[in-house]
């Protein structure tokens, strides 16, 4: 199987998935992830001849990752005996770079032929599921075992599904459990109602079906959820130091214009 076989929002892995193995191939990359690398040419055999031009901008992704496996390790810290829920995962290998002690049970989530590329291109590992499903059928979370903290991580996921969605998936995931920390990022109402014409998402046919421009009010959807803190994505001193030259130059100029700083939040809550 292919990226090919994957259908509209699906795809929308693939760009993460390269800006993650192209920061591998830095000097002092931000994230260091070979396993995206290695799944990368699995998915393009073509990939090692490309030349990839401006394509570093996509960095600013390596950074969110980098902003979630930093709150993520340091969550596991605290709650040796947490459940994970790493929803809309794509191929993406944090349960690999985060490398969990066995007292975690950490759980991937993504659509069916997702999880069937997951299957074939990453190994499997003890204390790990795989669940094929729409996060929005919650049916899956019947399967999660309760009683333990809980981290629940959504990278990139969040605008793409429809704000009822979100509210109900955030308020039965605090229902099932009895504390934990819910991590996910956010795009402004403007980038929702832009993005059916934003080329980067028309190409795979997918576009945004939610935005919040202020993410911490998303704690008033519950009573024991609480707003931790936003981490910097598009200005984050990261990308910054790290990014080459030219790379740093695009996003100066584009956090001059408005909105661009804070085009897509990082968030944490915890209950
Ligand atoms: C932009 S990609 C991000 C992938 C991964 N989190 C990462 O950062 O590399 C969005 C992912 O969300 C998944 N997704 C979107 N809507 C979904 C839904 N309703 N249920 C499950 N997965 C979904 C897509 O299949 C895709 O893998």
């Amino acid at each position: 199987m292919k990226d090919t076989e994957l259908v509209g929002v699906q795809k929308t892995l693939s760009p993460v998935l390269r800006a993650k193995a192209l920061d591998n191939r830095l000097p002092d990359p931000i994230l260091g992830d070979e396993y995206a690398e290695r799944v990368m040419r699995r998915l393009d055999p073509d990939y090692d001849k490309r030349r990839f031009g401006t394509s570093q901008m996509g960095l600013a992704a390596v950074v969110r990752a980098k902003a979630h496996d930093d709150w993520a390790r340091s969550f596991l810290a605290d709650h040796p005996d947490a459940v994970v829920l790493h929803l809309g995962c794509g191929l993406d290998a944090r349960v690999y770079r985060i490398a969990p002690p066995a007292t975690v049970d950490w759980y991937d989530l993504d659509y069916p032929p997702v999880v069937e590329l997951r299957r074939r291109f990453l190994p499997p590992r003890e204390h790990y599921t795989l669940i094929g499903s729409s996060v929005t059928d919650l049916t899956w979370l019947a399967r999660i075992p309760r009683g333990r903290p809980v981290l629940m991580i959504a990278e990139g996921l969040v605008p793409y599904l429809i704000e009822t969605d979100v509210r109900r998936l955030l308020t039965s995931v605090v229902d099932a459990f009895p504390s934990g920390q819910a991590q996910f990022d956010t795009v402004p109402v403007w980038a929702w109602r832009t993005s059916r014409w934003d080329p980067s998402l028309r190409r795979y046919g997918a576009q945004f079906h939610c935005g919040f421009n202020d993410p911490a009010a998303l704690a008033g959807w519950h009573p024991r959820l609480e707003y931790v803190d936003e981490a910097p994505m598009n200005d984050s001193p990261v990308l910054m130091a790290k990014a080459p030259a030219n790379v740093r130059r695009m996003y100066r100029l584009m956090n001059l214009l408005p909105g661009m700083k804070r085009s897509t939040r990082i968030v944490r809550f915890r209950f």
